[in-house]
């Protein structure tokens, strides 16, 4: 199956700006998955509450997640993007996963970064797998995690003791490390990771930050298969094959699952 990850420069406050922008690549990315980077319609650096929460979108009756149906149907992928999502006076840092037949699930980011801690709810129904098909109908398991979850090594872990074959992991970097860490994301947890990051400054009127880009697809060989630039607008692309995430053995005496020692770790 191809994997995509687009990168994107969007502009605060400007979601329909945004959304006719990316447009065009997320149809001609001729992929079987596609992600999009974290608060890829709104924009990221919010200037109050005020301006996340008229930005913030109900899912899955938000133009946001209609939108990306509607992409969805027209190429055949599934979709995973962030959005700010509004749930009755509560405002979430979310991603959905899109398929052709319609919104399948949210996730709403479990470890929240920076001023996003004084806007939105951190989410607390944990990290999801999904079951998706990709266009020749085979199935995989599709993790999710946005951003700065990257940070904490227990969430890719959970996904992947989930059944996660790969992760989709909409991003807005802005801590440089996180590109050099994904491939040992994927070969300590035996999965591909998919990263869409942004690039471009963004300003809150107070404060300006510059995002990273360097979105990647990595291999549970710790291979980069793809990455794009630290600056400028890019789509990459990978053609993985998930069964290679569903060997745990890593030699005649080795697994990386059933040889892990959880009485022994702290929690
Ligand atoms: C981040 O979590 N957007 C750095």
């Amino acid at each position: 199956m191809i994997v995509s990850c687009i990168q994107t420069a969007p502009r605060l406050g400007a979601p329909e700006v945004n959304l006719d922008r990316v447009e065009a690549a997320v149809l001609g990315a001729d992929a079987d998955l596609v992600v999009l980077p974290e608060l890829f319609a709104s924009g990221y650096f919010f200037e109050s509450t005020d301006q996340a929460r008229a930005l913030a979108e109900a899912v899955p009756d938000g133009p946001t997640t209609r939108r990306l149906h509607d992409w969805a149907r027209q190429s055949g992928a599934t979709l995973v993007a962030g959005l700010p999502e509004r749930d009755g006076d509560r405002l979430y840092n979310s991603a959905v996963v899109v398929t052709p037949n319609g919104w399948l699930g949210t996730y709403r980011k479990t470890h929240l970064y920076y001023e996003e801690t004084t806007h939105f709810t951190p989410g607390a129904d944990g990290f999801h797998v999904w079951t998706v098909t990709d266009r020749q109908r085979r199935s995989y398991r599709l993790g999710v995690m946005i951003c700065f979850d990257w940070f904490f090594p227990e969430s890719a872990r959970t996904l992947a003791l989930d059944g996660a074959d790969v992760i989709a992991h909409p991003s807005n970097l802005v801590l440089p490390h996180c590109p050099s860490a994904m491939p040992i994301r994927a070969l300590e947890n035996g999965v591909f990771t998919a990263t869409a990051n942004r690039v471009g400054d963004e300003s809150n009127g107070r404060e300006t930050l510059t995002f990273v880009g360097q979105s990647r697809i990595c291999s549970p060989r710790a291979e980069v298969l793809a990455t794009a630039p630290i600056e400028g607008e890019a789509v990459v692309r990978a053609e993985i094959d998930p069964r290679q995430a569903r060997v745990t053995a890593l030699n005649t005496y080795n697994d990386r699952v059933t040889d892990r020692r959880p009485s022994l770790y702290a929690s």
